[in-house]
């Protein structure tokens, strides 16, 4: 339904204009005011769709009537057209336009222009009204979104300011935002933003933090990280307490700018638990060390002192001489068993430092392969290489290498001992990267579970008669050249022994 005011102070005019409209629009109500005043409370109380204003009006006269209309927020969108029977100077028409109206027509009024001039008025109210509703939603739309944001930004900061990591921000060379608990690590603002400026960093860290700042500045990776150990200044009263840290960081956005942001962890904690299971773990090594060695004297030297008794035995007696240097034989052997053990314990402890040459490692498998080669064929194992073309020469020691080799393949042979069936031994070097590997798989039964972690224990051994040394010298010998030797389950589901290590270019060790 159409609603239309008309402000006219005749009444006659007001009757006239109400006929017409009626006659002319089909659904359409009129409203009336006869003073200025009216008008404007109706058209604010009502919100018509269209006001028709009187020029000539007592009191307020239609100029006034529009402005005020058009200055006020809740009546300016709508279209006010003029109706005047004096003024129709086109200085008044003006006049009219300018105090905001948008449209004047003369009287008497021409039916077809009055219902043009309406129909136009309301089309373009129509599509001012879709603007306004479209402009409301707009608005209400970035204010929710703006009350969603200061919210989630209340959230964020809440989560940084509470965070138990140290995290700042550097932006061109300054330290521009710290949380709490970085400024708890290294104290408040201004900071200098170069790490290596930070007061107390213990002295055998300083050339990896440094290293780490330089890594920062050339950008040469994104993501650089470092830990590091410093004595915080503000001091307790037992004095600064040494902290580790773990630092972070990461290039990103700041308000638009390129910063990099620092994420310190303090890691003290951390380290100081690694630190008390590694000598736990030392400690129980140790413990095996001393049970294995003991286990290996005690054997021979109860032979010693059963052979000494009996020895005493035959002297009483005047004892058959035969029978004493057979005796005597019996003891001398387990005394050399003693000594090879203490041989062996002390080649582990004190083994000899590797003699570095520029070799290929296939030249080593082969020579282990062609020394176990006849014990194995007695064994009926076969054996299978597949060695890389590729392989560089290296700098390794070729001899402690090979007996790597052949210790392996000799627990592998030691293995099978007991199983029925085909018996396989593979060897395969692979050169990837600049990293030699070298996997030593079988077809035995591969090792227990629950023996996993102790099988390079010096003297852990499940074989009688053995020492158990083997593995714990070849995990030696691979780490002097810089490599790890790991244990994981063979093609057959058996034991496969990998051995990785670096390619060192020179006898020094680096690779
Ligand atoms: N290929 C393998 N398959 C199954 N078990 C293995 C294999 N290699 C090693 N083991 C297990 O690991 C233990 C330790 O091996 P290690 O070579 O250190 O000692 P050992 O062979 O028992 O004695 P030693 O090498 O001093 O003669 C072995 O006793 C065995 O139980
Ligand atoms: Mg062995």
């Amino acid at each position: 339904m159409t609603k239309i005011l008309a402000i006219d102070d005749k009444q006659d005019n007001l009757i006239v204009i109400s006929a017409l409209l009626k006659n002319l629009l089909s659904q359409c109500i009129v409203i009336t005011a006869q003073t200025g005043a009216l008008g404007i409370k109706k058209a604010e109380e009502e919100q018509p769709d269209v006001i028709l204003l009187d020029v000539r009006m007592p009191e307020m006269n239609g100029y006034d009537v529009c402005r005020h209309l058009k200055s006020s927020k809740g009546t300016r969108h709508i279209p006010v057209i003029m109706l005047t029977a004096v003024e129709k100077t086109s200085s008044s028409r003006v006049k009219g336009l300018e105090s905001g109206a948008d449209a004047f027509m003369t009287k008497p009024i021409d039916e077809t222009e009055l219902i043009a001039q309406v129909k136009v008025a309301l089309r373009i109210k129509a599509a001012e009204d879709q603007l306004r509703r479209e402009k409301a939603m707009l608005e209400s739309m970035v204010e929710e979104r703006t009350k969603e944001l200061s919210k989630s930004e209340n959230r964020f900061r809440t989560l940084v300011e509470n965070s138990l990591t140290g995290i700042s921000i550097i932006q061109d060379k300054r330290v521009v935002y710290q949380n709490p608990e970085q400024e708890n690590l290294f104290g408040p603002l201004p900071r200098t933003p170069k790490f290596i400026d930070i007061k107390g960093i213990y002295p055998d860290d300083v050339q990896k933090v440094e290293d780490f700042h330089n890594r920062l500045i050339s950008r040469k990776g994104r993501n650089v990280e470092t830990d590091f150990r410093f004595y915080p200044q503000k001091g307790s009263d037992t004095g600064p307490k040494m902290k580790w840290v773990l630092c972070r960081a990461n290039s990103i956005e700041f308000q638009g700018k390129e910063a990099v942001l620092i994420n310190t962890m303090d890691i003290t904690r951390t380290k100081e638990l690694e630190h008390m299971l590694r000598i736990q773990d030392k400690m129980t090594s140790l413990g095996r060390v001393a049970t294995g060695i003991a286990h290996e004297i005690r054997n021979p030297l109860s032979g010693i002192n059963i052979y000494l008794n009996t020895l005493e035995k035959l002297f009483q007696r005047g004892g058959d001489p035969e029978k004493i240097r057979g005796i005597l034989e019996h003891i001398q052997s387990a005394s050399r068993k003693i000594e090879t053990v203490i041989k062996r314990v002390m080649d582990f402890s004190r083994p000899s430092a590797p003699q570095f040459v520029l070799k290929n490692i296939n030249k080593s498998i082969e020579d282990a392969i062609s020394l176990s080669s006849v014990t194995l064929r007695k064994r009926r194992i076969k054996i299978q290489k597949v060695l890389d073309d590729n392989m560089p020469e290296c700098y390794i020691d070729p001899q402690l290498m090979e007996q790597v080799i052949l210790n392996l393949i000799t627990n592998a042979a030691e293995s099978m001992k007991d199983t029925e069936g085909e018996n396989n031994i593979e060897i395969t070097s692979t050169f990837e990267k600049d990293h030699i590997i070298v996997h030593i798989s079988d077809s035995g039964p591969g090792v227990p579970e629950e023996i996993r972690d102790k099988i390079f224990d010096p003297f852990y051994t499940t074989k009688t008669g053995s020492t158990g040394i083997g593995l714990s010298l070849c995990h030696r010998v691979v780490a002097d050249h810089g490599g790890v030797l790991e244990l994981t389950t063979s093609q057959w589901a058996g034991a496969r022994f990998i051995i990785r290590m670096p390619v060192r270019k020179d006898h020094q060790g680096d690779a």
